[in-house]
């Protein structure tokens, strides 16, 4: 347990530059609620980005700024949550190398994560060293924190379960927990590494405005946070509602798995009872359209940007985020040289006492 007694919470995205209503549904609307009770680290995981951009090294520098800026503006609270850079913890470097070598090499790409980005990417046989060994650094991301929960989405649990392999396999090899303890017991048992748990987010996943695709700034289906109310409207009236030729008042499709607008519905209006009134009207083809229910969505989500789009101005400055991740920085190399220390001492590795200024 950190030193105020909360749990301990890591998590982090990969960046890819600004980010839309799908982050926010996903992922950054649980870390605005849990910075409250939880001492929270939030990860800009760079490193990772070069496993696939490697010759872009510039832009993932901005790609960095940007996904920092949007996620303050959505909310994060860097007074409550450290945000940091992978890239400035070395601690986080030198446990993936230790990590390494308590995995299997085939352990590691037996992973379905990774075999799937492979084959999406098209890399079959052609991906660097580094591709298979982020995986391995990710469980390091995490441990390096001795975090007890991770939020993510349901395609990184394949990642926390090799985490939690590593946690167990060295906290038996260098701290003398026993074979059989339950995870739960292995910090009260001597071990260095909390077993950390997954923490999967209700709505992975938010269907991008073309109502077909995961919602994704790369294939144009995406709403940003800085779009205006006209944007928005614009955007959601071409959402697919789920039949081919509907006429605008026939009844319509409200299952959201089958109507994408309804998983809008669904997810941005709040209030329960309107959004079983639209539902009702809207099957019963009660003298409401597409167009009604497009635009109380759109309302909503105008509501709901408004606020992150006044926030942000206060962070439009580089030198501003910079400030803020600076800080973030710090408090993590300060949270992992103690983890590192204590693996380090571990596995007898400890040879001279360091420490770590930025
Ligand atoms: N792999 C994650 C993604 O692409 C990002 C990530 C890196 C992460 N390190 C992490 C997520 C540690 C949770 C915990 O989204």
């Amino acid at each position: 347990m950190a030193e105020t007694g909360r749990r301990r919470v890591l998590t982090g995205d990969t960046p890819t530059g600004s980010l839309h209503i799908g982050h926010w549904v996903g992922s950054v609307k649980r870390r605005v609620e849990i910075q409250e009770t939880h001492d929270c680290f939030f990860l800009v995981a760079n490193l990772h980005a070069f496993t696939t951009r490697a010759d872009k090294p510039e832009e993932i520098r901005q790609d960095c700024l940007e996904v920092v800026r949007d996620g303050l503006a959505m909310g994060i609270d860097p007074n409550k949550a450290a945000i940091f850079l992978q890239t400035e913890v070395p601690a986080i470097m030198q446990l993936t190398y230790l990590f390494a070598m308590l995995l299997p090499y085939n352990r590691v790409m037996r992973n379905p994560t990774l075999k799937d980005e492979l084959t999406v990417k098209g890399l079959e046989d052609n991906y660097s060293f580094g591709f298979p060994l982020y995986t391995v650094g990710q469980t390091a991301d995490i441990l390096a924190f001795r975090a007890h929960e991770v939020p993510v989405g349901e395609d990184q649990v394949p990642h926390l379960e090799l985490t939690r392999e590593v946690a167990r396999r060295f906290n038996k090899m260098y701290c003398g927990v026993p074979d059989k303890a339950p995870d739960e017991d292995h910090v009260e048992l001597g071990g260095v590494f909390p077993i950390p748990e997954a923490d999967v987010g209700r709505v992975g996943r938010l269907i991008g405005t073309d109502g077909v695709q995961k919602m994704s700034k790369s294939l144009g289906n995406a709403i940003q946070i800085t779009d205006t109310p006209k944007q928005v409207r614009k955007k959601l009236g071409k959402i697919y509602v789920g039949i081919d030729n509907r006429q605008p008042t026939d009844p319509g499709e409200v299952d959201p798995e089958k109507n994408p607008l309804f998983q809008y519905v669904e997810t941005f209006i709040e209030s329960p009872d309107e959004v079983a009134d639209l539902r009702d009207r809207y099957a019963r083809g009660d003298n409401i359209g597409d167009g009604v229910v497009k635009v109380r969505v759109a309302e909503s989500i105008s509501a709901l940007l408004e606020p992150m789009q006044e926030r942000r101005k206060q962070y439009e400055s580089d030198d501003v985020v910079m400030d803020i991740l600076h800080e973030g920085c710090k408090k993590a190399i300060a949270a992992t040289e103690e983890t590192l220390e204590m693996a380090k001492k571990a596995a007898s590795l400890q040879f001279f006492d360091r420490t770590v200024t930025i």
